[in-house]
């Protein structure tokens, strides 16, 4: 099974997330082999919206194959006074996954290993299963990961992926027990030489998730 994590990050708003799910259930419909490979399990995709979107989003893609929702984020707070954080508890039952350690938010927000911790934890306790993103061996809690996605700062929405050979030597480093995704600037120009490499399980995207059809088109590959 091929992994495709959608992150949308910061982008889109309601109206702009049932243009996307539309389009998206066109192209499927309009692809017989694409929609098989999804019926059947070979393709799995992990749709990560913003948090307040998770419940429309649940209800738009019931009908499509083998497509889950996860978080972004969760808070390293569990139930409780914490005004205004996503707590876990909060996304319970409507996603499947969640992305955890994010480098936007190790850089932006400072998020500390400690903090990372607790979030996993928190994820665990909640039946979310965690996406790490890792930024290589340094980041060590990979190893309770549900899926590691190896997310190279210099690549991850700079335009300039990592060469697949750094890729699979990080892998090696880490040796995962868990599926093992690549993430940074993945596009239609490059995603067949991860994708289409055994040792890779999955993608996370970025910036090419935005657009339907620029998203369909890498499954194309896999
Ligand atoms: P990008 O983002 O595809 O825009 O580089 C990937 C990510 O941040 O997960």
């Amino acid at each position: 099974m091929k992994y495709f994590v959608a992150n949308w990050k910061g982008h889109k708003n309601l109206a702009e997330a049932a243009v996307w799910v539309s389009d998206f259930n066109t192209q499927i419909e309009n692809y017989p082999q694409i929609k098989t490979k999804l019926t059947q399990g070979a393709i799995k995709i992990i749709l990560c919206p913003p948090h307040s979107l998770i419940y429309f989003l649940r209800t738009l893609l019931a009908a499509l194959p083998n497509i889950t929702l996860g978080a972004q984020d969760v808070s390293r707070f569990g139930e409780g006074s914490y005004t205004g954080e996503p707590v876990a508890k909060s996304v319970q039952g409507l996603v499947t996954h969640t992305i955890i350690g994010h480098s936007e938010r190790r850089h932006y927000l400072g998020e500390s290993e400690e903090a990372i911790r607790e979030k996993m934890r928190l994820a665990k306790e909640y039946t979310l299963a965690p996406i790490l993103c890792v930024r290589g061996p340094q980041d060590t809690m990979y190893k309770e990961a549900a899926l590691v996605a190896y997310e190279p700062v210099s690549a991850v929405g700079t335009g300039h992926n990592e060469p697949i050979e750094n890729v699979l030597r990080v892998k090696r480093q880490l040796a995962p027990a868990a599926p093992f995704l690549y993430g940074g600037s993945v596009n239609k120009n490059n995603v067949k030489e991860y994708i289409g490499n055994d040792q890779i399980d999955g993608l996370i995207v970025g910036r090419a998730s935005l657009n339907p059809h620029e998203f369909f088109d890498l499954l194309s590959d896999a």
